[in-house]
This record gives C-alpha cells, sequence and structure tokens, in this order.
C-alpha cells in the first residue's frame, strides 16, 4: 500500500493498530465502523514474524474494542489468510451473502467482489 494509500484508508475511518517487539512495527492490523457493523482490515505481519501468534493477539485485541458483529474480507485465494481466521473462530459466509454483504459494506469493484470471500464471526 502507498502512503497516499494509506492516508486515504485513515480518511475513510480505518483505525490502525500495530504491534511492536524492541521497538520495530512487526505487525498491523485495522478496524473500521461500518454502519452497524465492524470491519478487520489490511492484516499484516512481517514475514519473518508469521506464524508465532502476532495476527491472533492482534485480531483478539480488535475483537475486544467491538460490540458490534465482526466481518472480514480477504481474496478466495488467500487460503493462509482463510484459515488464520477460521483458527480464530470466523467462519466463511455462502456465496449470496458475500455479495450483499461486500456490496453493502466495503465500497470495491464488481471484478473485487468475484474474487473476495467474507468471513463472520461464528457466533
Ligand atoms: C494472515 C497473517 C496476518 C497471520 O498473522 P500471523 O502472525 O502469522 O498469525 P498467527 O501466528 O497468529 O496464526 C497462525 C495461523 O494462521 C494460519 N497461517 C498463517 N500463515 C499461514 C501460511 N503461510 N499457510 C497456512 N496457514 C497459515 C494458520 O492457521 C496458523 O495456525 P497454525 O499455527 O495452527 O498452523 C499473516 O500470515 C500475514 O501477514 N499474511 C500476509 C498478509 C495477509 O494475507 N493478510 C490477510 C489479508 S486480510
Amino acid at each position: 500500500m502507498t502512503k497516499e494509500e494509506l492516508r486515504s484508508e485513515i480518511r475513510d475511518g480505518v483505525e490502525f493498530w500495530g504491534y511492536e517487539a524492541e521497538g520495530e512495527l512487526i505487525g498491523v492490523m485495522g478496524i473500521q465502523q461500518v454502519q452497524d457493523v465492524t470491519l478487520i482490515r489490511h492484516a499484516y505481519v512481517r514475514t519473518a514474524n508469521r506464524n508465532r501468534g502476532i495476527g491472533g493477539t492482534l485480531l483478539s485485541f480488535l475483537r475486544r474494542q467491538s460490540t458490534r458483529p465482526i466481518l472480514v474480507g480477504t481474496w478466495k485465494a488467500a487460503d493462509w489468510a482463510i484459515k488464520f481466521y477460521e483458527k480464530h473462530g470466523f467462519r466463511l459466509v455462502s456465496a449470496a451473502e458475500k455479495d450483499r454483504l461486500l456490496r453493502r459494506y466495503w465500497s470495491i469493484p464488481p471484478r473485487q467482489i468475484e474474487t473476495s470471500v467474507v468471513l463472520a464471526e461464528r457466533k
């Protein structure tokens, strides 16, 4: 993401949180309140620091900030990310529900709707 894209996301209400170790930023995750739901946006942990629980720690922290239903959108092809969210209590919603949710809560072009999935908290 470019600096300008980052600024634009922040202007649109995405609140970014970071995970630091020894003064270095090694993970980020955003949270965005949209209408009656909370979206988890832009999860990213530095390659060398993955699979050590940092993404899970950030996700648990962000989930505690919200009392609304939480949704996550990611790419259909991102098996690793889907597994990550499933491990943390999310489930993939049906194709029809996904299309409805992406149109309602995200501002993305039709082409990206086709290549995306949505996960919702199991509860
Ligand atoms: C998704 C991401 C944020 C997870 O962060 P993390 O710190 O590695 O996650 P945790 O260590 O808390 O959890 C690891 C779990 O995630 C899943 N996972 C993470 N990387 C994976 C990979 N390369 N392949 C398969 N599963 C993976 C597994 O379920 C793993 O559980 P396990 O340890 O029982 O196998 C991180 O992999 C990442 O930054 N990926 C690139 C960016 C991305 O895809 N972001 C999500 C799009 S919204």
